[in-house]
């Protein structure tokens, strides 16, 4: 291993980053421009946030797809790499983009939107990245271990990664994430260190929770109120699954800056820390959480109702389509998830349950980073902290909160 001096960020020059041999080859550009662009960025990081070298990834995912988020500078910017040759070295998967790509026609999907989100996706197929255009990637068959270090940077993916499954990834943001991709490694810092994993603040909730939206706006609470700290969280509810702990996460990288939490004799990592160590605690009751759904809904009469925010997984597709069943929706419903669940969906019968009642299963986007303001949708009913805080300024949309149920009530019976 070689010791290396920053020559780019001068206020650290005193800072040390170890690059192996191979790596100073391929900052060389030894491996080519692209590769060495690639490192570049990640020798930047390692050097801003104190790394001392990096570690091997076992997979990247790749934010900042949908052409409505990034626009002709983030096509630019993919497409030129793409030119220079970059190849990916470890599993890289995708976040949503702004359409179905099998079916945008029909959701209403803008032609010359459709065509620069195509060309977007193709210089990343081009690079190596799986069309898998989701934000759960750790629902795809490459579930990431314990321990397991990777470079993601859908934050609901992040929180989710590090909190339930015990694997370490930072925030990554979308660029560096593509870099990481290609070089397969990731600056050691951050989380990818076990004592940062610390939690610093102790959550007492006291309060029932009843459903997924309970969960996401605790979690919602929980990032508004103490954005910086790492919550440690003793639940009264039995109702903990993978659904309410993917509500709760994605609420809390939204409203604040966690990409971790602890549940306490829940989540893989809480034993591994003394809840009395903590300092600080604070309750939430259910007053926090009334005002919390206060603060991001209000009653309306919506143009559609949106449930998939993350991702739908497989048993909440099932429970909408049980509901769905001999029904006749009288309201436009969306389901969003991934194209690898909804092919699990499809081979049990689920989505064709739920088109049959009138409901529509879009896979590979979501109703946030879709041009929903340009197909005449101005008012959503959601089950989602996360879209409700989103929507108004993505989409210019009004949103309305009810629990899953409460949404297909409102599809079926508009009330
Ligand atoms: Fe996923 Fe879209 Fe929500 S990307 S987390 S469904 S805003």
């Amino acid at each position: 291993m070689k010791k290396r001096k920053s020559p780019s960020i001068t206020k650290r020059e005193s800072k040390t980053l170890y690059l192996t041999t191979e790596e100073e080859k391929i900052l060389n550009r030894e491996s080519g421009e692209a590769a060495a662009t690639a490192m570049r960025l990640l020798v930047t990081m390692g050097e801003i946030f104190d790394a001392d070298r990096l570690i091997p990834i076992i997979s990247a995912q790749i934010s900042g797809i949908s052409y409505k988020t990034i626009g002709d500078a983030g096509l630019e910017f993919i497409q030129d790499f793409s030119r220079l040759g970059a190849k990916t070295s470890v599993y890289a998967s995708m976040n949503p983009a702004g359409m179905d790509l099998d079916h945008w026609k029909e959701i209403g999907i803008p032609e010359d939107f459709a065509i620069n989100q195509k060309k977007i996706i193709s210089a990343l197929n081009e690079i190596g990245v799986k069309s898998t255009c989701t934000c759960t990637p750790y629902l795809l068959e490459r579930i990431p271990n314990y321990g397991d270090h990777l470079a993601w940077a859908e934050s609901s993916a992040v929180i989710y990664a590090n909190s339930v499954l015990g694997a370490m990834t930072n925030r990554e943001g979308g660029p560096i994430a593509l870099a990481s991709a290609i070089i397969g490694k990731t600056p050691l810092y951050g989380f990818h260190i076990k004592n940062n994993r610390r939690p610093t603040l102790s959550i007492d909730v006291q309060c029932e929770l009843k459903n997924e939206l309970d969960f996401s706006l605790l979690g919602f609470y929980i990032g508004k109120k103490a954005s910086e700290e790492i919550p440690f969280i003793n639940l009264p509810t039995n109702l903990i699954n993978n659904t309410c702990l993917k509500a709760l996460g994605a609420a809390m990288a939204t409203s604040g800056g966690q990409a971790i939490y602890h549940i306490k004799d829940i989540t893989p990592e809480s034993k591994d820390f003394k809840e009395d160590k903590l300092k600080e605690k604070i309750t939430v009751e259910r007053y926090e959480l009334n005002k919390t759904k206060e603060s991001l809904s209000q009653e309306l009469d919506p143009d559609i109702v949106f449930i998939g925010c993350p991702h739908c997984n497989i048993e909440e597709i099932e429970e909408i389509s049980k509901i769905s069943r001999e029904t006749r929706l009288v309201r436009k419903l969306y389901v969003c998830t991934s194209r690898h669940v909804w092919k699990t969906a499809n081979s049990k019968g689920y989505i064709d349950e739920i088109e049959k009642a009138g409901g529509r299963v879009v896979k590979d986007t979501c109703m946030v980073v879709t041009p929903l303001e340009r197909m005449g949708i101005s008012r959503v009913l959601t089950n989602s902290s996360k879209a409700a805080n989103y929507l108004p300024t993505l989409c210019k949309s009004k949103v309305y909160l009810r629990d899953l149920k409460g949404c297909m009530k409102y599809a079926i019976d508009g009330n």
